[in-house]
């Protein structure tokens, strides 16, 4: 045999591998690499070869065997990727799916609970001015009650009436937004949902967190409307036969002020041996009469007209639902999906 047979085989074996195409790739690997393969085959013929020539032969079968060795991986990793798109039988890959967060979940609760009864849900700015915050709810300039709130100042020249911009540390800013909204004329019924901001950092204090805030003014509103609201809410959120207290306490921005208890669920409000409750209660967080002056900031005749308001905590009112007992509120925030994916 010449040494142009020779190579003439060789690149026969080789163009016929490339021709190949339907055949499955384990039988092509039979077909040319195995034990009575083509190739096999053909490396027999190196005994017809003379011997000046058997290690030309034998360098070009090495290539005829890797050409035909990456041509059968690359039909294996064809036949791999068109398996995939076509095999019908195999089960459907599920995206996954996410779901609101526990927060958003309560934000959306609340609501609902307080539009069943006719509040209309509002959203006032989070970054707002020290007037809305402060002033206009009773609190004039370097008034001491300001140092309840820890407030984050924004680093911006104050304006001249509104003076310097705040992170809102509570929901009330809305109060007086939503008197102006609607043009100092009552009806409102007001639930302002909204983050608000607190130099506080611990257990059960984040940074960021979100209040809910109602503020109701019409002609003759008084606090048995308020307790029958609070009522109201603590069933409808945390289940039948949940009941509200409320006890004297002082915000500039009402009066009379209270501060905001519902009974225990844990213990049933009996407060025995519970570790979770002050006595069969738990402090949530404050309500009252809206105070005259913060009627006039928004235009309202307090002679004319009266109303009641609350905020509270969202993280906190929600972590003392039923079955949950979260004793840490920064997990909400914590990114951690073993925990959110709970809710
Ligand atoms: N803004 C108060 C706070 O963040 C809570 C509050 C108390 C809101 C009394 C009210 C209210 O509307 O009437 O601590």
């Amino acid at each position: 045999m010449s040494q142009q047979d020779y190579i003439k085989i060789c690149q026969d074996l080789l163009s016929q591998a490339n021709q190949e195409n339907d055949t499955k790739a384990e039988d092509l690997r039979v077909k040319y690499l195995g034990k009575n393969g083509l190739f096999k085959n053909l490396s027999a013929l190196i005994k017809e070869v003379p011997n000046e020539q058997k290690k030309a032969f034998g360098q070009e079968l090495n290539k005829t065997k890797s050409k035909i060795e990456e041509k059968l991986k690359e039909i294996e990793q064809q036949q791999k990727t068109t398996q995939a798109k076509i095999d019908l039988t195999l089960p459907g890959k599920k995206a996954k799916v996410g779901h609101l967060h526990p927060i958003s979940q309560a934000i959306e609760e609340i609501s609902q609970i307080f539009e069943r009864i006719g509040f209309n849900r509002v959203r006032y700015p989070e970054v707002d001015f020290d007037y809305y915050v402060f002033e206009a709810l009773n609190m004039p300039k370097n008034h001491p009650a300001r140092d309840e709130w820890e407030t984050f100042f924004i680093d911006t020249p104050a304006h001249e009436k509104m003076g310097k911009i705040v992170l809102t540390t509570h929901t009330s800013n809305g109060q007086v937004r939503e008197m102006e909204r609607l043009k100092s004329k009552p009806p409102i019924r007001m639930i302002n949902v909204a983050r608000t901001y607190r130099r506080q950092s611990d257990a059960t204090h984040t940074q960021m967190f979100h209040q809910f805030e109602g503020l109701v003014v019409d002609k003759g509103i008084n606090i048995q409307h308020l307790k029958g609201t609070l009522d109201y809410f603590a069933e409808s959120f945390y289940g039948p036969g949940t009941k509200s207290r409320i006890r004297p306490f002082h915000f500039k921005f009402t009066e009379p002020s209270f501060e905001v208890d519902f009974s225990c669920h844990i213990c049933g409000g009996t407060g025995k041996n519970c570790r979770f409750c002050k006595s069969g209660w738990h402090e949530v967080g404050g309500a009252g009469m809206v105070h005259p002056n913060v009627l006039r900031a928004g235009g309202i005749d307090p002679d004319v007209y009266t109303g009641f308001a609350f905020g509270w905590g969202v993280e906190r009112t929600y972590t003392l639902k039923k079955g949950l007992n979260i004793d840490d509120i920064r997990l909400f925030y914590s990114g951690n999906l073993e925990f959110l994916e709970q809710f």
